[in-house]
């Protein structure tokens, strides 16, 4: 496993970030996960697509074109030499004064960061995962809008600890409303009734990239997909459910706080769905 970390352009050993950068200082970054397939990047001009919206979001302006993230990416991989990789582009605010007013900072810090793929037991597929509907709720989408990815985290640690607390391998977070919203670091689905449901935008999620090429799958499959506002009570009648995210694709669950979902293993829609996210996959590779 070759790590590599690429920052301003440069490819350092012992890359540091100074403690006034107010990335570390207050969260104030953003950033980008990205898998690879054949160690080439999957779905690369959509996580810049969402890394300039969340640019936008937190009034940020990248210091670069997407021609020059994509260049810096492949300069990084090929440096690295991994045979697939987990990719992290990291913007931070920038080095300021020790005061949160972001008026201090000129100059974003921009990191990409490269290592060998992060893989989930293979179990955890065959048999599916064990998620927690846990108390921290999702942030409101008024204050720390979770549709800008940004680096402020602590809501999402926050429930993990808590879901780790309970047994459970991840966590399923509400919105303040009692609606269901989202994973730690994934996006939520459920099946019922042979229709795939999937909170909306609306809730307070993350727009997941895996989630959007779930849905289009889906879709273009014959299945019906509703996106909607659901009381956490709706998954009593659940009949599958599963997980989204660019590092897990796609994650069967097959307990929900302690109780069997179905007959306990991944469903067969969930089952398709992988093969089908698969397939699509292999093709980028
Ligand atoms: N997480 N929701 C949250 C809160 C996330 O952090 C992520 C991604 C997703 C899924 O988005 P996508 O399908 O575009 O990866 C949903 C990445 C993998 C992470 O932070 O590690």
């Amino acid at each position: 496993m070759t790590t590599r970390i690429n920052i301003n352009g440069i490819i350092e050993e012992d890359a540091v970030v100074s403690v006034l950068d107010h990335g570390f200082l207050f969260g104030d970054s953003i950033y980008e996960v990205v898998s690879t397939r054949g160690n080439r990047p999957c779905f690369l001009d959509e996580h810049l697509q969402r890394l300039r919206r969340s640019a936008e979001g937190i009034a940020l302006t990248l210091p670069h074109d997407d021609e020059w993230f994509c260049q810096q990416v492949a300069f990084t991989l090929g440096s690295a030499g991994n045979t697939e990789s987990y990719i992290r582009i990291i913007v931070t605010r920038g080095i300021g004064e020790i005061d949160i007013d972001p008026s201090t900072c000129h100059s974003p810090c921009v990191l990409i960061f490269v290592t060998s793929a992060r893989i989930y037991p293979r179990e955890w597929y065959e048999n599916g995962i064990h998620l927690a509907v846990v108390n921290t709720k999702r942030n409101l989408k008024d204050a720390l809008n979770p549709g800008i990815k940004t680096g402020n985290y602590l809501n999402n640690v926050l429930a993990k600890m808590e879901s780790d607390r309970l047994g459970a391998q991840d966590a399923l977070m509400l919105n303040s409303w009692g609606q269901l919203a989202e994973s730690t670091t994934s996006n939520f689905f459920f099946v019922r009734e042979g229709r795939i449901l999937t909170p909306a935008l609306d809730c307070g999620i993350l727009a997941g990239i895996t989630r959007n090429t779930v849905i289009r799958l889906a879709e273009e499959n014959g299945f019906l997909v509703e996106e909607g506002e659901w009381p956490v009570e709706v998954l009593e009648k659940a009949d599958e459910m599963f997980l989204t995210g660019t590092v897990k694709q796609i994650m069967p669950v097959t307990r929900l706080d302690g109780k069997i979902i179905g007959d306990g293993k991944p469903g067969s829609i969930t089952r398709k769905l992988i093969h089908l996210y698969e397939n699509l996959l292999k093709g980028l590779g």
